[in-house]
């Protein structure tokens, strides 16, 4: 005969956000389960920063995350700061940097933010079972879930449902999150990669990139509403690197991007000057000054008509400049789900209360993370929103 447990509060999903949750769930004194069906815990804490975990971002800002509702993120980011992540690291004797752009890395790496986590569930008396897959969860009345797993039911008043998004699946990762809003009624945006590199035809990688593979230069770019300054790296097939993932969260099929490759300098102005004091030399070897080498030559054999700067006229510059400067790029699609570092969409935040992250249809279920439609740019924004989602549904589950 199958046996029943009674908890006050289940947790779905041990990651970022239901670590967080467990830990100020338990310290209110509530029996709490932490469930999840890998066979460890913060699996993605641990692969995070090359395995440094860039864990916040002191730039923490709403207008740093993409969401439906983009005032949602505001009331869960102010009540957790990164300074409060900041402190708990303090009380466990971590350390940290910044690298770039407020980036904050873990001087002990990733599996020691992990060990710091599970140290604060342990000590508020939480219940870890791994290897768990939940089959069915019932609500048998207003503030009871019932959840089969293989062995047993397990009963509770409050479900917090952190299974994260579906990014990566080879590591188990799914879209169970919004199957189970969906379950209960609410609406939600269905997932797609965010934080992702692109891809290009056979065409551009056979003919504009051929040899670039490797070759990575500072750049400006844009698509839509978003526009970032930082490295972009060219791939076997395509473009990555910091620039081309943040603004790959921002892009849609068929639209173009517009990158600057001299986001330092005005290039108009820069070649009429170097036209002026270097007209024999060729405009490969100038390009060759300020962008990769390989980059540049593969610009004049392919893109900008190379010749000594003396001989191109007033209107030829203008035209190499723009080229330079608002380089449109179309790209024919992303590598997808299998190298997304994050997802966009997730539970509809219309479903949730920003302050308890509760659903408003559904007394006592909660979603946090990831699996709520709020997104952050790279760098530590993803795990600021994991952290404070957490820590405010702790307060009320
Ligand atoms: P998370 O994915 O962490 O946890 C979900 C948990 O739920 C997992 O343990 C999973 O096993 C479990 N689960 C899923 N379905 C389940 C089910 N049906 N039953 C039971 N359990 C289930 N962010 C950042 O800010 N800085 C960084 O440096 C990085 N680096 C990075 C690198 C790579 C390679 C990736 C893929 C991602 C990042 N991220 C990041 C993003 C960051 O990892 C992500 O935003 C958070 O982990 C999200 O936290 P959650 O707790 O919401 O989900």
């Amino acid at each position: 005969m199958q046996t029943m447990e009674h908890y006050d509060v289940i947790i779905i999903g041990a990651g970022a956000a239901g670590l967080m949750c467990a830990a100020e769930t338990g310290k209110r004194g509530r029996r709490v389960l932490l469930l999840d069906k890998a066979d460890k815990i913060g699996k993605k804490i641990l692969i995070s920063g090359g395995g440094r975990c860039n864990f916040t971002n002191l730039n923490t800002n709403p207008a740093a995350y993409l969401s439906h509702n983009p005032h949602f993120c505001k009331s869960a980011l102010a009540r957790y700061a990164p300074q409060d992540f900041l402190n708990l690291m303090r009380k466990h004797g971590l350390s940290w940097h910044e690298k770039t752009l407020g980036q904050l890395f873990c001087d002990q790496k990733a599996p020691a933010i992990v060990a710091m986590l599970w140290e604060e569930c342990a000590q508020a008396g939480v219940v870890l079972r791994l290897n768990t897959e939940v089959d069915t969860i019932i609500r048998r009345e207003a503030a009871s879930f019932h959840l089969q797993t293989g062995s047993c039911t397990l009963a509770c008043t409050a479900l917090v449902i952190a299974t994260g998004g579906p990014s990566i699946p080879r590591m188990g990762a799914t879209d169970f999150g919004i199957r189970l809003a969906r379950q209960f009624g609410l609406k939600s945006v269905p997932f797609s990669p965010a934080l992702v590199p692109f891809t290009f035809t056979q065409d551009v990688l056979d003919g504009l990139f051929a040899g670039l593979a490797g070759v990575s230069t500072e750049v400006a770019v844009s698509c839509g509403e978003g526009h970032f300054r930082e490295y972009m790296l060219f791939t076997h097939r395509g473009l990555s690197g910091p620039a081309m993932l943040q603004v790959s969260s921002y892009w849609h099929k068929g639209e173009t991007l517009e990158i600057n490759l001299l986001p330092d300098r005005d290039a108009l102005e820069w070649l009429s000057v170097m036209q002026q004091q270097r007209p024999k030399t060729e405009l490969k070897t100038l390009l060759a000054e300020a962008l990769p080498n390989r980059l540049a030559q593969r610009l004049c054999e392919t893109l900008l008509p190379n010749r000594p700067m003396g001989q191109y006229g007033g209107k030829q510059l203008q035209a190499i400049s723009q080229q330079l400067q608002a380089w449109q790029l179309t790209p024919a699609g992303t590598e997808g789900m299998r190298t997304a570092e994050v997802s966009l969409g997730g539970v509809d935040t219309r479903e949730l209360s920003s302050k308890t992250l509760e659903a408003r249809k559904v007394q006592g279920l909660y979603f946090i993370g990831e699996t709520v439609d709020v997104t952050g740019w790279l760098g530590g924004y993803n795990f600021q929103w994991a952290w404070a989602s957490g820590w405010c549904a702790g307060q009320y589950a």
